[in-house]
């Protein structure tokens, strides 16, 4: 399928305040986000480290913006347990066709286990129900109410990786796998924006990938996808796959 993956995108936006309800200009900037991210035309492609080089992706996947559905609801937060944001009956919304559509609600604050995160996705062969991502109002697209240093879209660039079987690069657990065999080894999640090389005291010390959007570095700093990644994605949509409806 390289080359031709097609996604179109349903966004759900549950709005307490009007700042809350994000203009179409913001949402769409969130499309184009997606569409540089996955096709390698994202202005920081070119920066990637010569180590690096041979391995960067173009992974082909291209978004289209079907539709916006809004609805207001007086929450001010959101869980990620329940997954209310998800149904209807307890004043979230309902995802459109999900086998067939990627649908990402919008929401002002998401409370996973306690705490707030930017976003979160739902991996290939859970339920149709609740199938899509996740993300915080301020955490989507790169204008309007876009908060930096999370405000050039790259929240949704990484939970669609999840959303199509990506595990984060340090694979959860120090020195962990992310089931990738072109990128290295990590410690753990990096935060911010980490100078290069940045070294891992994992086996062999490899300099890690921190440019990638599979670590939770600054959206500035996150530009790549690797060609394991891409291949891991792009197997979704195969039989099987768990996307294979798209
Ligand atoms: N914490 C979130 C997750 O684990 C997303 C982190 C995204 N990072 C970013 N720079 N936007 O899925
Ligand atoms: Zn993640
Ligand atoms: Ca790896």
């Amino acid at each position: 399928p390289d080359g031709s993956v097609q996604i179109p995108v349903v966004v759900n936006v549950l709005y307490r305040t009007t700042t809350e309800n994000i203009s179409q200009a913001q949402i769409q900037s969130q499309i184009d986000v997606l569409e540089r991210d996955y096709n390698a035309a994202n202005s920081e492609y070119g920066s990637v480290p010569a180590l690096f080089a041979g391995v960067k992706a173009n992974v082909g996947i291209h978004f289209t913006l079907k539709s916006v559905v809004r609805k207001s609801s007086t929450k001010t937060s959101w869980s990620a347990s329940t997954e209310n944001m998800k149904k209807s009956s307890l004043g979230g919304i309902n995802p459109t066709t999900p086998d067939s559509v990627l649908n990402i609600w919008v929401v002002n604050y998401i409370n996973y286990g306690g705490q707030e995160v930017l976003g979160y996705a739902q991996f290939p062969g859970g339920s149709a129900a609740t199938d899509g991502v996740v993300i915080g109002y301020r955490y989507f697209g790169n204008t309007g109410t876009a908060t930096s240093p999370f405000n050039l879209g790259r929240t949704a660039t990484h939970e669609i990786g999840h959303f199509l079987n990506l595990y984060h690069i340090w694979g959860d657990a120090l020195c962990g796998s992310d089931l990738v065999s072109d990128t290295p080894q990590h410690n753990d999640a990096n935060f911010g924006c980490p100078s290069y090389p940045h070294l891992s005291t994992c086996s062999g010390s490899p300099v890690e990938m921190t440019m990638n959007y599979m670590d939770y570095t600054d959206d500035a700093c996150m530009y790549m996808f690797s060609a394991g990644q891409k291949a891991r994605m792009l197997a979704t949509f195969t039989s099987g796959g768990g996307r294979n409806g798209f």
